[in-house]
């Protein structure tokens, strides 16, 4: 049995309230027009940045740095959220699918194995996001897989391509789609019957999250499992190539769409005796569809017609739910978060954000991991996102409210740690609409507001004020860079022109690192960072964070950052 007990600090106090404060997609770069923090007013987190310097520093979120395979992957917030709450390192789905396909491994695992009980006489469909973000899934996994099926007795193969255009650049989605159609042509020479049948856009078919809109799911089943769409094409690049042409045409909210043979009829609806598989290895943004094509019991919206198939995830999305039953490559363990420890050891814990982002400080933090570790210790609450739109248009999203939230928590004296995750810089980011990123960069430095509690301000007085208040303890960071670049740029760091000599947007993430900034009243003036961890990463705020709540972390987590100097 795992040990929970954690050794005290020697020089730390216990009982402190310390607000963690994750700006979502928030990271460093130099000052120039396509970073909208630096563009933004942002005078909570430039005071932290100019305060104590010994109190403020950059830690690495991407790469290697949180389990990714090589340095030219940026964050994101599934693996810089597990980072964060597991204070370890953990091989992460896109690099355990490596290996697994690497090695073939994959093909001699129990669920491919179970899949494979339809090749004789069922199709094999494969589901989920095209591109080479490798943030959700890699396009040369998806060709690795078909292929690896094929050579195994799959005869019939239907891919059903979700266009990306978030983690990639809007617009890419044509060559995905082309690279895919290429090589299922090449399999048709070989005898193989396959073919894309159907598609849409990632935000807009299949892959909501935290159930935000049911409906974007249901637009996926009716394409996939129904075969049903508003848009029939003979071909999936004919279909991308005109909802392409559309006015204000986005790779991230094309519609539905299916492929048709000569008679009008849809080459690949889901029937009884296939197989399923959801290629997509991170969890988030497929937990739904997996419920749709695992549940037996099902309310969220009508199937109509549910096939008997063999369905499998790339990887297990939900270590709690054990959903879906059947995968084909073992999720990383997870374990022993610093969640899970702290909640033995007394600590009480508050977590909240808006819809888009809850599951990141509650289900990425506690290693993918669904509900409470034990609900008389923690209270976990979500803020209902706007669902139905883009959050350009609405860029201040629900930030005041979860700050509002938090506040009232640090201010209720129930809680010890008051966790939020502020998703202003990410989602908006992630729209490619510069402005209103702005716009959005300075909502999330007005949640996590200035230090100087002043009981005259007519603003909120927000979770800093509050941490002031309480005679607390902050720490600030952000899961992976967004906002803070917005422009593609090339080797020399300078943004990369298309064809016509137009600048590229940037919606995706970035490579750059993040802050954290530590203060509060409640901090001895001793601590401050360590100068011997100058490659500090995400996975090393767990520890820290048990420090300043006066423990020790366990031997295995990546060291602490801070130490206690004596003045
Ligand atoms: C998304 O799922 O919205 C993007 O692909 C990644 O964004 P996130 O990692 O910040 O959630
Ligand atoms: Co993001």
């Amino acid at each position: 049995g795992v040990s929970w007990k954690l050794a005290d600090h020697p020089k730390l106090p216990k009982g402190k309230v310390v607000a963690m404060v994750v700006l979502d997609g928030w990271g460093e770069a130099h000052d120039n027009q396509y970073n909208c923090i630096s563009v933004a007013e942002t005078p909570t987190m430039d005071s932290l940045k100019n305060g104590a310097p010994d109190r403020w520093r950059l830690v690495r979120a991407h790469g290697t740095a949180v389990g990714l395979p090589t340095e030219d992957d940026m964050g994101n917030s599934e693996v810089g959220h597990n980072a964060l709450g597991a204070g370890r390192i953990f091989a992460q789905g896109a690099k355990l699918c490596d290996l697994a396909l690497e090695t073939g491994k994959i093909f001699d695992g129990e669920g491919f194995n179970y899949i494979k009980g339809s090749f004789e006489s069922g199709t094999l469909h494969l589901i989920g996001l095209l591109s080479d973000g490798g943030v959700h899934s890699r396009i040369d996994q998806v060709l690795l897989l078909v292929k690896g099926a094929s050579e195994r007795g799959a005869k019939r193969i239907r891919v059903h391509a979700l266009t990306d255009g978030r983690d990639v650049l809007d617009g890419s989605s044509v060559a995905f789609v082309e690279t895919l159609q290429n090589y299922l042509a090449e399999l048709r020479e070989q005898g193989i019957d396959a073919q894309i049948a159907s598609g849409g856009g990632c935000m807009y078919v299949t892959m909501d999250r935290y159930e935000n809109d049911w409906d974007v799911v249901k637009r996926g089943w009716d394409a996939q499992v129904l075969g049903e769409a508003p848009y029939k094409f003979k071909s999936a690049l004919e279909a991308v190539k005109t909802l392409r042409a559309e006015p204000k045409a986005n790779d991230q909210y094309l519609p539905p769409f299916v492929i048709v043979d000569e008679s009008g009829k849809a080459v690949g609806p889901i029937v009884d005796g296939d197989a399923v598989v959801t290629f997509n290895f991170r969890a988030d943004r497929m937990v739904m569809a997996a419920k749709a094509f695992e549940y037996e019991d099902f309310d969220k919206f009508d199937r109509v017609r549910v096939p008997k198939i063999r369905y499998a995830g790339m990887l297990q999305y939900d270590g709690e739910l054990k959903l879906p039953s059947h995968y084909l490559v073992s999720p990383p363990e997870i374990d022993r978060t610093s969640g899970e420890y702290l909640t033995h050891n007394g600590v009480r814990t508050f977590a909240c954000s808006e819809t888009v982002k809850f599951g990141h400080v509650t289900f990425f933090w506690n290693g993918n991991r669904s509900g409470y570790f034990d609900s008389e210790m923690e209270e976990y609450v979500e803020v209902p996102s706007d669902s139905g739109i883009t959050f350009n248009v609405q860029p201040k999203m629900k930030a005041l409210e979860i700050a509002e939230k938090a506040r009232d928590a640090i201010l209720s004296g129930n809680f010890h740690q008051v966790r939020v995750n502020l998703p202003n810089s990410d989602m908006v980011g992630h729209t490619g609409d510069i402005a209103a990123t702005v716009v959005a960069c300075k909502a999330a430095d007005e949640a996590a507001r200035c230090l100087k509690f002043t009981l005259t301000d007519t603003m909120h007085s927000m979770i800093l004020d509050a941490i002031e208040q309480v005679g607390g303890i902050y720490v600030v960071t952000a899961d992976h860079g967004n906002a803070e670049d917005m422009v593609k740029r090339n080797k020399k760091g300078e943004p990369a022109l298309d064809k016509d000599g137009n600048i590229q947007i940037l919606t995706s993430h970035t490579l750059e690192p993040v802050p954290i900034a530590i203060g509060g009243p409640g901090l001895l003036p001793g601590v401050r960072y360590r100068k011997d961890v100058p490659n500090g990463g995400l996975a090393n705020v767990a520890a820290t964070v048990m420090n300043l709540h006066g423990f020790v972390a366990p031997d295995d987590y990546e060291t602490t950052l801070i130490e206690v100097v004596d003045n």
